[in-house]
């Protein structure tokens, strides 16, 4: 329950979510924390809440400080309520606490909490405010990840607290990328990008290039683990990430019945393995949708395989294409594969969606029954000729 303090009069007293393991929709396997950030000063300032019902963990932390009652600023850089859940309470601590928001967060908090009688202040990038001997300025970051979302930077520590941007799902003791195991923060970083993120990427793009004019020494996001020792590591792969570059990597997703679809996803596992193709076999039987689009985040190719059932594709092949569409890769090359007893109209089906998301689409395999191995073999090798 303790505040850890992250530089002089500057402290985390965020809540820690050990059990989530649901966040609509994705897997967070690893749990969560929602970070608030207090800065003592001539104003006492809060940056953002928790979840509701951590709302009095954050409290306990803040107590540990100050009393809470005397928070003059609280910052609400994103109204999604895995942040502002504990405002109306916190509020009501303080009432008379100015809170500071971007236009659609004020719209947005009073459509979600009313609203009445708080004392709103709209800001936008490149305002500032001086809480003592300290400034505070502004940077909205609309559609990283809701119109509302911004984020402030304390100029005199150099620390940008960017809300949802640079986030991963980690419940640690730990708060600092140097205290923690740096390859599982870039992998949650990744996988938070790749589920969360990713449909936003050129107003990522916006948010990056308006917060790089900033000397960043600290990014203190509002989940997970504080970026301290790896700000440049962070920023780098956002800058890849965002801008869509992916690897010589292939991903192939399936489902399989009676293992005839399954038996083509190998041999397309194999021949792309052949051609020098690092390679990561997704049976959608086993795997998280979540965790697959971390894989897929990266990968130059993207092939989905799916045998026909009752003249459709399978139901975990459907919600992994609805999903992925709707997180929309781009620049990636597509192959629809599957096996058939009769109908045989997956294939297709799954061929329209990733034409819908706008791959290149290499010729699809469709195999009736099950695949003749050698057959197969020859068959692979023709569609995939084009890669070399
Ligand atoms: Fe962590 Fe978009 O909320």
């Amino acid at each position: 329950m303790k505040a850890v303090e992250m530089k002089k009069g500057v402290y985390w007293v965020g809540g820690i979510d050990w059990d989530l393991r649901n966040f609509h929709g994705y897997l967070t396997q690893r749990g969560s924390t929602y970070n608030a950030y207090l800065i003592i000063d001539e104003k006492i300032t809060l940056i953002d809440t928790v979840k509701h019902y951590l709302y009095d963990e954050m409290i306990k932390r803040i107590s540990q400080i100050i009393d809470p009652k005397k928070i003059d600023i609280v910052i609400s850089n994103h109204v999604e309520m895995d942040h502002s859940g504990g405002l109306p309470q916190l509020l009501k601590l303080c009432p008379n606490a100015q809170l500071f928001t971007s236009p659609s967060g004020e719209k947005g908090l009073k459509a979600h909490f009313g609203g009445e009688g708080w004392n709103f202040k709209v800001v936008k990038t490149g305002d500032k405010i001086n809480i003592g001997k300290q400034n505070l300025q502004f940077v909205l970051a609309p559609m990283v990840h809701w119109p509302d979302n911004m984020m402030v930077y304390l100029e005199e520590e150099k620390i940008l607290f960017s809300n949802d941007a640079f986030g991963q799902h980690i419940a640690s003791y730990e708060r600092f990328d140097d205290e923690y195991y740096l390859d599982i923060v870039m992998e949650e970083a990744k996988k938070y990008y790749a589920n969360i993120v990713l449909p936003y990427d050129t107003n990522t793009q916006k948010a990056f290039q308006d917060a790089s004019k900033l000397d960043i020494k600290m990014v203190a996001p509002s989940h997970g683990i504080i970026w301290r020792k790896n700000v440049g590591k962070i920023f780098e792969a956002y800058q890849k990430w965002m801008t869509n570059q992916t690897e010589n990597h292939a991903v192939i997703i399936y489902d399989t019945m009676w293992k005839s679809t399954e038996k083509i996803a190998y041999a397309l596992a194999e021949e792309m393995e052949a051609k020098g193709v690092a390679i990561h076999i997704k049976s959608l039987q086993t795997n998280h949708i979540s965790d697959i689009m971390t894989c897929v985040q990266t990968a130059k190719y993207i092939f989905v395989g799916s045998p026909t059932l009752n003249n459709n594709i399978l139901p975990n092949v459907a919600a992994f294409l609805t999903y992925m569409k709707g997180l929309h890769p781009k620049n990636r090359i597509g192959m629809a594969f599957g096996s058939y007893g009769w109908g045989g109209q997956s294939v297709a089906l799954v061929e329209g969606v990733l034409q819908e998301m706008g791959m290149e689409v290499l010729p699809n395999i469709r195999i009736q029954y099950i695949p003749d191995t050698e057959k197969l073999k020859e068959e692979v090798k023709t569609k995939l000729s084009q890669i070399s």
